[in-house]
């Protein structure tokens, strides 16, 4: 990660403190946390069923299914009358968390398109890019988060699933590596492209921790 990128990091414990010191903006951050897991799931089930569907994948699938459900649940531990949905009033800016993985996903598979041409492994790829990407980022944020809430003697805490995060990473670095002999190149230019979107990203959560 470049310097550029852990200079804007810089805000990420601030702003965090700012948002759970707000019960309402608590459990609205934890439901963006949730959709955020929820696409993640969803994108996995829908990009890659196939003949060859792996182990591998049906438990990724199925631990970011889980993470969703921790983090609507943890919203309700904050808030009990939480409602449940994805409305973008019950998000923070839903929005831009939409636009932020959306843009990713665009932004690896055009990367990806000119060097794989065939379809499975372009597919498979896609899905190993965007989620170690997006998982390395939510890596810093949810360490920066756990933090925060152990801090604050918070009943909420992401030790169970920052593991399985981290489980995740190594099994996908491992397939990244064995099918693209440029692995660590390619990674390296999408993690610089990504922390450009995470800095728009971050920008509106910041604002919106101002409120
Ligand atoms: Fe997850
Ligand atoms: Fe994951």
């Amino acid at each position: 990660m470049g310097q550029a990128t852990e200079t804007k990091n810089d805000s990420i414990p601030q702003v965090l403190q700012a948002i759970i010191s707000n019960e309402t903006n608590h459990a609205l951050w934890l439901n963006t946390l949730s959709l955020l897991e929820h696409i993640g799931s969803r994108k996995i089930l829908l990009t890659q069923s196939s003949e060859d569907t792996s182990e591998m994948i049906l438990r990724h699938a199925t631990e970011e299914a889980r993470h969703a459900l921790f983090f609507k649940k943890a919203a309700r531990t904050i808030q009990p009358e939480f409602r449940s949905g994805y409305q973008n009033s019950s998000l923070v800016r839903g929005t831009a968390a939409r636009i932020y993985f959306a843009k990713l996903d665009t932004l690896v598979r055009r990367n990806l398109r000119k060097v794989f041409p065939e379809e499975k492994t372009f597919t498979y790829l896609a899905y190993l890019y965007t989620t170690t990407v997006i998982e390395k980022r939510a890596m810093v944020i949810y360490t920066a988060y756990d933090e925060i809430l152990n801090q604050n003697g918070s009943p909420i805490r992401l030790t169970n699933l920052i593991l399985e995060e981290e489980g995740h990473l190594s099994e996908m670095s491992a397939e990244m590596f064995r099918l693209d002999p440029n692995a660590s190149e390619r990674l390296a230019q999408l993690e610089e492209e990504e922390a450009k979107i995470f800095a728009r990203f971050w920008h509106q959560i910041s604002e919106f921790s101002l409120n």
